[in-house]
């Protein structure tokens, strides 16, 4: 079986400045199956953001190239979803998570129905007429999961979407992400750094050194699915957390705050 969506061949970034030239990334070679969950975890400013901006092509790589195979070639091709949330405090929580739909003409009643659908699924359908402001940090990341899968994407791109979050909210959302990326298999792309959290959604981790980011290592995550937290009681997963996390204690340096966690 090879069904792969993404090719990242040779990739690099370099920010140049007026004065200055940062290497923030690579190079990077990467090949991603649909359907696949994968992990990027990496100490702070080795590049994660910037390659998921490259493969949304919201950014260009300096050298090298993206090759990326669509199934559906009308439809969105990926959906984003930060740590910040990134949903419009102006529109109710219907409209938000109808947005990708109101873009794409859905008709409005059918549009309607399929956000409600989401809402259900992530579990805020009763807050359909609010507005952002009045929902709590979990509700609104709630949202922008709602809102990034509406979209019907062949990829979601996860920038620590779940970095802002309490440790139980965190929990919490973890596993209904697990719960509908089980039941829909979109390729999701998730940045993280908690080692634990890679390793508990993902099918692989892709440890990533410091700037520039390159790969240390890629980690097949052999839990069987569905998978809840239990994993985390085996010796196997004890084991995988160790091995990245000595690859990550290299790559933090000493006089800077440490942003990984295990
Ligand atoms: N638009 C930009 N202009 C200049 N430098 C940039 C720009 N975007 C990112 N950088 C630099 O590139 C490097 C990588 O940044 P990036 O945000 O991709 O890292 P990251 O791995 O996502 O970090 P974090 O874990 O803190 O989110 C950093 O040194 C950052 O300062
Ligand atoms: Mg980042």
């Amino acid at each position: 079986m090879n069904d792969r969506i993404v090719r990242v061949e040779g990739v690099e970034r370099v920010f140049t400045g007026r004065r200055s030239a940062v290497h923030a990334l690579g190079p990077i070679d990467l090949e991603i199956e649909r359907g696949q969950f994968v992990a990027i975890v990496g100490p702070s400013g080795c590049g994660k953001s910037t390659l998921l901006r490259i493969i949304a092509g919201l950014d260009a790589p300096s050298a090298g190239e993206i090759v990326i195979a669509r199934k559906q070639p009308t439809g969105p091709l990926c959906s984003m979803v930060f740590q910040d949330y990134g949903i419009f405090p102006w529109k109710t929580v219907l409209a938000n998570v109808r947005l990708p739909l109101d873009i794409a003409h859905v008709r409005r009643a059918e549009a309607n129905a399929t956000a409600r659908e989401w809402l259900v699924r992530t579990g805020v359908e009763g807050f359909a007429a609010a507005y952002p402001h009045t929902l709590s940090g979990g509700m609104r990341q709630r949202v922008a999961l709602a809102r990034a899968f509406v979209a019907h994407p062949e990829m979601l791109l996860m920038d620590e979407p779940f970095a802002a979050l309490d440790a139980q909210l965190r929990l919490v959302l973890q596993q209904e992400l697990l719960r509908v990326w089980e039941a829909h298999r979109r390729t999701i792309l998730f940045v993280t750094h908690s080692i634990d959290e890679a390793l508990l959604l993902a099918d692989r981790v892709i440890v990533m050194s410091g700037r520039p980011g390159r790969i240390l290592d890629d980690i097949e995550v052999p839990f069987p699915r569905p998978r809840s937290r239990d994993a985390r009681a085996t010796a196997e997963f004890g084991a995988l957390e160790e091995r990245i996390w000595n690859l990550l204690k290299g790559t933090v340096e000493a006089d800077e705050p440490a942003r990984v966690s295990a």
